[in-house]
């Protein structure tokens, strides 16, 4: 897995005599320096005022800028490093993310190896300290990450520099409570990177029974039970949506089933993620602008291996199975083709209109499987349609489902951990779109609201009396032009930390 390299430890308010090479102060809207810098020798607070004064920093939010610390003044640091926070009031959890990814942005630009953090000291608008330094740990790991495993000695630019250490300061009686958070967000973080590394892996590289390997050493690292069911297993199933995508590639499908059992008698989580490995649209051929970024459809897949992963990690008291079914999308003589008709495991035969609506075939006999486990909830993630791109943009993640009261809390926590999802609507109009002529159902219902008749699709795979919530992360689970700097460019790993936030409130 790719290491979010830098290490964060904390220290209490009296340490700013700390060894470090810099020192990272706030600065609000209006060039006013957090309440903390008092707490700074004389001389440093001073040369401060003195530069906000003359405003080199207006302290708008992603301001940075570097000082230097005349020796002799108290101070064993060498630089100062000001950071915009924005005004007062807009300060959220998710500025403090992004500050946070930019305060190791500018440390590695400028060669620091070492920071020491003064912004959580002060509470920020309504944030008190031990969040404040949370938010921007986890920016700050979010936004290390990179995945430049296939960048070798042939790339001419230098490597860029690892800020080693970052190093918060908090008042005294947050401690405790400061390393119990930080030590929960390494670890839900640690399976963002997981979902991210691979989901940035290539189609060549990352086939389903690659996948089923990874989902095999997670069980050996970690309290995690796998079952692989094989093309055998999953025909003796009657699993043959998952097989029809599967069978134009010469990587057999399969579906990877994680189990993370520490919840005693509470009732059991299930979360479906999307795994199609390359979506190339298979017979229904995509355009070739932009293909590539089908490798990114494993993506709902992803989330549920770093959610299990982080849960696990975190030894959190709850019952959680995760199904990932996995295929490759390809033409071939061995393609399925439009017009196909196929037996779900579920007993409901699919028209198969167009072989590129092929996630929510691979669903179908996933959701089907799930209840199995008898879950209270079920929690799907899917790169599902297109349609939700256009719908939501990179912004928001689409929310669908059964049941008001789980799409409620999966709003809350998105709101919470910055991955907001959105809801539409599941009228039962929309039912009509997916009727077809030939078997009970089709695999498209047409070019309108093409978001919901998927979701549609999918609500024939779950029984009615569970709670069940669909989410379409085409447009949020990946993004190659990012400007944020905790979200580097590729795979976000979306998703993981919504079912962390989710899992951690409800301790399902
Ligand atoms: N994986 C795609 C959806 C997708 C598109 C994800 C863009 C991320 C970015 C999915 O399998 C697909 O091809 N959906 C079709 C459905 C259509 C044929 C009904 C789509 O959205 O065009
Ligand atoms: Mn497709
Ligand atoms: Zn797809």
């Amino acid at each position: 897995m790719s290491e979010a390299h830098v290490k964060i430890h904390l220290f209490d308010e009296t340490s700013v005599a700390h060894e470090a090479d810099l020192l990272v102060i706030g600065v609000h809207s209006g060039g006013e320096a957090q309440a903390a810098l008092a707490r700074c020798p004389d001389g440093v607070a001073r040369e401060v005022k003195r530069v906000l004064k003359a405003g080199w920093l207006r302290g708008d939010a992603g301001e940075t800028l570097f000082l230097p610390v005349v020796p002799g003044e108290g101070l064993a640091v060498e630089r100062l490093l000001l950071v915009g926070l924005g005004k007062r009031e807009s300060v959220t959890l998710e500025s403090l993310r992004a500050l946070g990814a930019s305060v190791v942005k500018a440390c590695e630009k400028s060669a620091v190896d070492r920071a020491l953090v003064l912004v959580s000291l002060d509470e920020q608008h309504g944030i008190g300290p031990s969040r404040v330094m949370a938010a921007m740990a986890e920016g700050a790991w979010l936004g290390s990450y990179r995945f430049d495993r296939y960048q070798g000695v042939s790339r001419k630019d230098a490597p860029r520099h690892r800020l080693k250490r970052l190093d918060f300061l908090l008042p005294a009686a947050r401690l405790k409570g400061g390393r119990k958070r930080l030590e929960r967000i390494e670890k839900i973080t640690r399976g963002v990177m997981l979902a991210r590394d691979l989901c940035n892996t290539p189609g060549n590289l990352l086939t389903p029974d690659v996948l089923a390997r990874k989902g095999r050493e997670l069980a050996e690292r970690l309290p995690i039970k796998t079952t692989i069911f094989s093309p055998q297993v999953l025909a003796q199933k009657g699993m043959n949506g998952i097989l029809a995508v599967g069978q134009g590639s010469a990587h057999p499908p399969c579906m990877i089933i994680l189990e993370y059992r520490k919840g005693g008698d509470r009732p059991t989580l299930a979360v479906v993620g999307k795994a199609v490995t390359f979506d190339s649209g298979g017979i229904s051929l995509k355009p070739g602008a932009k293909m590539e970024e089908m490798k990114f459809d494993m993506s709902g897949g992803a989330a549920v291996f770093g959610f299990l992963h982080a849960i696990a990690e975190m030894e959190l008291p709850i019952n959680v199975v995760g199904i990932v079914p996995a295929a490759e999308n390809l033409p071939s003589g061995t393609a399925q083709r439009p017009g196909d008709v196929i037996k779900t495991a579920r007993g409901i035969h699919v028209e198969v209109i167009n072989t590129d609506a092929e996630g929510r075939l691979i669903l179908a006999d996933a959701l089907h499987h799930a209840a199995t486990f008898d879950p209270d909830v079920i929690i799907d993630l899917a790169t599902l349609t297109g349609a939700c791109v256009i719908a939501l943009g990179s912004h928001a993640t689409g929310l669908m489902g059964n049941h008001k009261g789980l799409r409620k809390k999966l709003r809350k926590a998105g709101d919470r951990c910055g991955e907001r999802v959105w809801p539409l609507p599941m009228f039962p109009e929309y039912q009509e779109q997916i009727k077809s002529v030939v078997a009970d159902i089709k695999n498209v219902g047409g070019r309108e609201a093409g978001t919901i008749t998927a979701a549609c699709f999918l609500s024939r795979f779950v029984d009615e009396s569970r709670a069940w919530a669909h989410l379409d992360i085409a447009g949020t689970a990946y993004d190659l032009s990012s400007s944020k700097p905790h979200m580097p460019k590729g795979a976000v790993g979306v998703g993981v930390r919504l079912l962390c936030e989710y899992a951690l409130a409800e301790r399902v």
